[in-house]
């Protein structure tokens, strides 16, 4: 007998892809990936990114919604469960309570970024209506960020926005909002992407992401590029396992798995070529666009496509960094829910509160607290690199160890029941051997030039 989960469980195999599809494409594809490309080398970052997504990304997504779906609980509890059916030690929970710290920290810079779109989305209301237009982007994206009260203003209305629809429960809302909201993302990119063929510099955007230039691959370019692959399939922090949770069973894990890292990569590719040839147009140089290259460079085509286009682009933004940031706050509200009195309610609203006052953080690193910058980082650039280049690949690395080595494998057998013998036991070699091995050189990487530092100083 299938159990279903107390919070309630997807209707469909489509809303799962949805809500799932949803919390993978997000800012860390439209805002994240093109920057992190463009500062990373182009091409070699991107060929590193796609190989994490392919052998370390896609097991280790299925094995967070297999561990969901057999506990059909939020992460710490899913794994209790799994580490006692498999006769394990409750060290296994680790990356549970890992992924609700990592949650707290990524949702508290992301919703300041969601606010930086709702505010573009704002200006550009404003156009409509006779206001200004943005003239001067870098001047209008400079003065933004120097004004601590506009980013939190905006930073709280998106975590109202996203504590609301978690508060009511995943499947009401949102399910009917992503039907209609993802699409609609998808052909805004695909007019862009139209823009971005008139300026004839289709084929040069192609050549700066996909012609890899092997002298730019240093071990930081392939920590950044794992950290971001992690980021973009939401994976590692057990966002996946709890969507997991509310996955009805007869549902194949693989086939969903595989559709939703599909559209989350091409989403990626989609926005890197529709936005390269943007930046190119405008004399931006392609290479170290940092965090503000979308808010700089595409008011500039907005500019001569009219305001509109700024208008649903910005707002659509901000809406698939909407169903992003609610599988941000769910496994944190699942897990109180199951462990404490509070209700859905109580307890979605002060995790929201919590993260809200730690994106404070972030809120100030561009302006009051600039000169605090521990390892020649600004504060919310450190808090994105613990979060997104350390938190989530050691997650993922111990959930590929646990459902490999740790987990019954009768448990992982019955989760993927529909793969034939020989894709279960690839997929097994994989979260085995592959996606660790693959983890732990990134890792070894990125620090052997700090051992290296260490050792000859
Ligand atoms: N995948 C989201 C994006 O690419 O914008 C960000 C994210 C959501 C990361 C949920 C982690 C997570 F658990």
């Amino acid at each position: 007998m299938d159990k279903s989960s107390i919070h309630g469980m997807w209707s469909s195999r489509l809303a799962f892809i949805l809500a799932a599809t949803g919390s993978a494409v997000g800012l860390g594809n439209i805002w994240r990936f093109p920057y992190m490309a463009s500062d990373n080398g182009g091409g070699a970052f991107v060929l590193i990114y796609l190989s994490c997504i392919l052998f370390a990304g896609l097991p280790i997504l299925m094995a967070e919604i297999l561990l969901g779906r057999n506990g059909r609980t939020s992460p710490v509890n899913a794994l209790t469960q799994a580490a006692e059916q498999s006769g394990r030690s409750r060290f296994w929970t680790l990356p549970g309570w890992m992924g609700m710290v990592a949650g707290v920290l990524i949702l508290s810079f992301y919703s300041v970024v969601a606010g930086w779109t709702l505010y573009y989305a704002w200006l550009y209301v404003l156009q409509l209506f006779g206001g200004a237009p943005i003239a001067d982007p870098g001047a209008t994206f400079g003065a933004l960020l120097g004004d601590a009260g506009l980013l939190t203003f905006w930073h709280a209305i998106f975590m109202i926005m996203t504590v609301v629809v978690v508060a009511f429960g995943v499947e009401k809302g949102l399910e009917r909002a992503v039907k209609f909201l993802m699409p609609a993302l998808l052909a805004m990119l695909l007019v862009l992407l139209g823009y971005g063929a008139t300026t004839g510099n289709l084929g040069q955007a192609a050549s700066f992401l996909f012609v890899p230039d092997f002298s730019a691959i240093s071990g930081e370019v392939y920590l950044r590029a794992m950290g971001q692959a992690f980021f973009s399939l939401s994976l590692g922090m057990c966002a996946m396992m709890t969507y997991g949770a509310y996955l009805p069973k007869g549902i194949s894990v693989g086939r969903v798995g595989l559709i939703v890292a599909l559209s989350d990569t091409g989403v990626a590719l989609l926005a890197g070529m529709a936005i390269f040839p943007i930046v190119i147009q405008f004399a931006i140089e392609p290479s170290g666009g940092g965090p503000g290259m979308i808010f700089t460079a595409l008011p500039l085509a907005f500019d001569q496509m009219g305001a509109i286009f700024g208008l649903v682009f910005f707002a659509l933004l901000a809406v698939a960094a909407w169903t992003s940031s609610i599988s941000l706050l769910e496994p944190t509200t699942a897990f109180l829910v199951e462990r404490t009195r509070l209700s859905r309610k109580t307890a979605a609203i002060g995790m929201a509160a919590l993260t809200w006052v730690v994106g404070l953080v972030s809120v100030l690193s561009f302006n009051h607290w600039s000169h605090i910058r521990p390892f020649g980082l600004d504060l919310m650039t450190l808090i994105e690199r613990i979060a997104n280049d350390l938190m989530l690949p050691l997650g993922g690395l111990l959930i590929a160890i646990f459902a490999g080595w740790r987990l019954s494998g009768r448990i992982s057998r019955e989760e993927l029941a529909d793969l034939p013998d020989w894709l279960y036991r690839t997929w097994l070699w994989v979260v085995r051997v592959v996606a660790p091995v693959a983890v732990t050189f990134v890792f070894w990487q990125a620090l052997r030039p700090i051992v290296r530092q260490l050792m000859g100083g």
